[in-house]
């Protein structure tokens, strides 16, 4: 597990964001980058820990042509005693085992996985923010880079992690968002990658994501691929409805990706006073519910977004509002209970901080 590591002497370090309240999601990074080699027969080697830097890569590697990619997004957070936090690591690094076997890539040991990220961000802590809502977000990231245009898997990856300071994830802040129920495109299959994080779900999604903003809509709300008729998620959360007092999500039946968030909030659910209920969801209900004033609150839910209220959901245009297009009290609750334990303030009953400093 042993890292090399490179460091720039102070003169060379890139200037600090300003305000980290106004930076915008991912597109600021850190001075170092994590970077560990696999080949066949040989398997993960060369673990490194160098400066920021564009990667070489042959325009033949199966990443470019097969689409051979997954990723992990997480978050250090820093506490007010000024400790680095983690939200349950090792879900993350299981995941992203997982998504690595469906895409026929090498596992990384878990225990590898939590030491490199560690230390590349002990050797960042001065880029992580400490306003509550800002984070420095963690893209663990895999690629098959074998200089082969077969189809098959690739014989060599790379594995590198990179880390950029955020704020907030849309742009509103914590004010609802409005979703545009896609009728016609899906986002996964039955058999399919859904409920890996692989880059091609993402690139998938785009052209309905974009009808979604040309219409006015921030993001996307996927129903499954068959009926066109059960809600899923949406592009990088899943979702939630308040509906009689309940608490309901659809079950992880492969298509959706199996939030970290969202596995938090089913147990937190009961603690906060409120049945969490995993079931599927048809959009009549969804739609009928609102008007009949049963589903009174929506909320999405993911690393990057924290918990984001839904105030507006569009289907086969007529647009229903839910809440007055406010935020509602669970909404708020979860909210503030879920940043709350990942910030440090709450306790911490299930142990899901991991104490990087
Ligand atoms: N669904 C999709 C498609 C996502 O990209 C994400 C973000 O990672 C989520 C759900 C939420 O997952 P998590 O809570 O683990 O961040
Ligand atoms: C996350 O929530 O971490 C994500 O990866 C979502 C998105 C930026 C792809």
């Amino acid at each position: 597990m042993d890292i090399k590591k490179t460091l720039l002497t102070t003169e060379k370090l890139k200037p600090l964001y300003e305000d980290a309240l106004q930076l915008k999601f991912g597109k600021m990074f850190t001075d170092y980058m994590f970077t560990m080699n696999y080949a066949e027969g040989k398997g993960w080697y060369g673990a490194e820990i160098k400066p920021y830097q564009p990667l070489v890569l042959d325009p033949a590697c199966s990443v470019f042509h097969y689409g051979q990619e997954i990723f992990e997004g997480q978050k250090a957070y820093k506490s007010k005693n000024n400790e680095i936090l983690l939200f349950r690591p090792e879900e993350n690094a299981a995941r992203f085992n997982r998504s690595m076997k469906r895409m026929s890539m090498p596992e990384i040991p878990v225990e590898d996985f939590l030491y490199y990220e560690t230390e590349l961000i002990k050797l960042e802590e001065r880029w992580i923010p400490t306003q509550k809502g800002t984070a420095l977000y963690i893209r663990p990231t895999g690629i098959a880079t074998e200089p082969a245009l077969g189809v098959k898997p690739s014989s060599e990856y790379l594995f590198f992690i990179i880390l950029s300071p955020v704020g907030a994830y849309y742009s509103s802040g914590f004010k609802p968002c409005s979703l545009w129920v896609s009728t016609e495109y899906a986002r996964a299959g039955e058999g399919g990658t859904g409920a890996a994080k692989a880059g091609g779900n993402y690139g998938g999604s785009l052209a309905a994501t974009a009808e979604a903003m040309r219409r006015g809509y921030n993001q996307v709300l996927w129903l499954d691929s068959k009926e066109h008729r059960f809600v899923e998620e949406v592009g990088a959360m899943n979702i939630f409805f308040v509906i009689d007092n309940k608490l309901v999500t659809p079950p992880l039946m492969g298509t959706i990706l199996p939030g970290i968030t969202r596995k938090s909030v089913l147990q937190l659910a009961l603690d906060l006073g409120i049945e969490p209920v995993e079931r599927m969801i048809s959009i009549e209900e969804v739609v009928d519910g609102i008007k009949a004033g049963k589903v009174t609150e929506c909320f999405g839910a993911g690393t990057a977004a924290v918990i984001s209220p839904v105030g507006k959901i569009c289907f086969k245009d007529k647009e229903y509002t839910i809440n007055n297009n406010e935020t509602g009290p669970w909404s708020q609750k979860f909210f503030d209970t879920l940043t709350g334990i990942q910030y440090g303030e709450l306790e911490d009953k299930y142990q899901w901080v991991y104490k990087v400093k």
